[in-house]
């Protein structure tokens, strides 16, 4: 069979109103992204020709994130076009898919998936397509010990489906059958054009039902398949927090999996958060209470120590990150040692074997290789060369109240504990700043800066101030 051009159509124009909130239902958020988001990505998967989001409440939140999505993902998405379109006035779920068809006609078939159903895995969808074979349609479907609210999917003899009923319109009997419409569906775009605009509202909720469609195949001679998923826990829609909550910890339940079964040691997995987009190198070591995020990667052989947070970072080899680091945005390099209780901050540029030690805060700092910064700093705006040591208590001064200024240091510099550089400054391949120093000046390779009040020693200095406090004293209780 000829590759299918295909078109995914989004359902997202719902209003949510069980979350009570203010946000668009399909941007809160299951495991760090917003719920479509999950939707969005396993879709990609499939190489659609377009995706088309239908979106109604909340619809310019919705467009944008989902405009800003196309950018990031833009890798990903190769050729394929992301629209949205505005479902005006929502009634019912085959009224949101009609707004698709002016996008629908250069496809030959459309897989509609709701923007609220995160759990689906790429091969439930593969097999939702498979399961149309050349037919007009085919319908997702889970078996429920408790179908109640669902649509339900009666079969004919030969095993195909009759018709949908949904739960308002059902009879006793029909509310019986535990095979329920999950809502996902592939249908062939020539059947779909031709079908929509035979929908009517002639039902207990006077909304063009989407489901409809299984009895117009039906009508037609068409009786659609059915995939039926083994695990019921990917069709699970999210309408409350609670919900929002059970889906968080279900998916990262199956990435954390994922990552044990590629060979990475994952100590604690009940109190890891490791989102869907991150990546680990085998023999990697995860230990309680650590956070992954977002587009974070690490490489092999690296082990995160308990309660270290870290969103977009890209970790080397080797590295060990000890307890309770935090990094946004930060590179770090191979055989890097940083923490505990290290905070590096975007633009954070660590290059190999560099350390990083405890109460150090970096910020657009670039440490080469072998640098290092063992307590109590703050490096920020600034370059500091190979093999340099920053001494405990080193700030760099780079804000004036007004503007940011760079530190440079070469080579092989030493700055002594308790110094500021106070930027814009550049210090020499190996120059020596003296402990307790503030450097404003350029310090010349090879130059040692010292700047301090010189120290005096007074002898006997404590045995006279207190024996002029012992005389006030005795002052005092003479007067009474
Ligand atoms: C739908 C199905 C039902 C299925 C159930 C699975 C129909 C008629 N019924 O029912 O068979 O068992 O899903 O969860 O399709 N939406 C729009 N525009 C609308 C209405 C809905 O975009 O006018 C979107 C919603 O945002 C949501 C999805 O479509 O993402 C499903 O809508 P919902 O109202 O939850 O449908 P159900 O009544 O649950
Ligand atoms: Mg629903």
């Amino acid at each position: 069979m000829a590759k299918q051009r295909r078109a995914v159509v989004i359902l997202a124009a719902g209003q949510g109103s069980r979350m009570k909130s203010s946000t668009p239902k399909v941007l809160h958020e299951v495991l760090g992204s917003p719920m479509i988001a999950h939707v969005l990505k396993a879709t990609t998967a499939l190489a659609p020709e377009r995706i088309v989001v239908i979106t109604g409440h909340g619809r310019a939140a919705v467009d944008d994130w989902v405009a800003q999505w196309a950018i990031e993902n833009a890798a990903l998405l190769g050729s394929c076009a992301v629209s949205c379109i505005e479902q005006v006035a929502p009634r019912g779920t085959g009224h949101a898919v009609q707004f698709a068809l002016p996008t629908l006609a250069e496809v030959d078939e459309a897989l509609i998936l709701y923007g609220d159903v995160p759990l689906l895995r790429v091969q439930t969808l593969e097999a939702l397509l498979a399961a149309r074979k050349t037919g007009a349609i085919s319908l997702l479907a889970g078996n429920l010990s408790d179908p109640s609210g669902y649509g339900r999917v009666l079969l004919d003899a030969e095993g195909r489906v009759a018709r949908i009923v949904e739960h308002a319109d059902a009879t006793a009997a029909e509310r019986d059958v535990q095979l329920v419409n999950a809502g996902m569906m592939a249908v062939d775009a020539a059947f779909l054009r031709g079908a929509l605009g035979r929908l009517d509202d002639n039902n207990a909720q006077g909304e063009l039902y989407l489901t409809d469609l299984l009895e117009i195949a039906t009508q037609d001679g068409l009786p659609g398949a059915v995939h039926i998923a083994s695990d019921t826990a990917e069709l699970q829609g999210v309408n409350t927090r609670a919900q929002c909550a059970e889906a968080t910890d279900t998916l990262r339940r199956r990435v954390i999996e994922a990552h044990m079964a590629a060979g990475v040691a994952i100590e604690r997995p009940e109190l890891t958060w490791i989102e869907s987009d991150v990546a680990i190198g085998q023999d990697s070591i995860i230990r309680g209470g650590v956070e992954l995020r977002g587009r974070t990667t690490l490489g092999a052989f690296v082990e995160v120590d308990r309660g270290c947070v870290l969103r977009d970072t890209v970790v080397g080899d080797r590295v060990h990150l000890k307890p309770y680091t935090v990094a946004e945005g930060a590179l770090i390099g191979d055989a890097t040692a940083v923490g505990p209780f290290a905070h590096l901050r975007l633009g954070t540029d660590l290059r190999a074997g560099v350390k990083v030690g405890n109460f150090v805060e970096t910020k657009k700092a670039l440490l080469h290789d072998g640098a290092k910064a063992s307590h109590l700093s703050y490096l920020g705006d600034c370059e500091i060369g190979a093999g340099s040591n920053i001494g405990a208590g080193t700030i760099t001064c780079n804000y004036d109240g007004v503007n940011k200024h760079r530190t440079v240091l070469g080579a092989g510099v030493f700055i002594g504990s308790d110094s500021q550089l106070v930027a814009p400054v550049t210090l020499g391949d190996g120059a020596y700043v003296g402990a307790g120093t503030t450097v404003v000046k350029d310090v010349p390779a090879g130059a040692l800066a010292v700047a301090r009040a010189p120290q005096r020693n007074i002898e006997g200095w404590v045995a006279h101030k207190k024996a002029r406090q012992a005389a006030v004293l005795a002052a005092r209780v003479d007067s009474k």
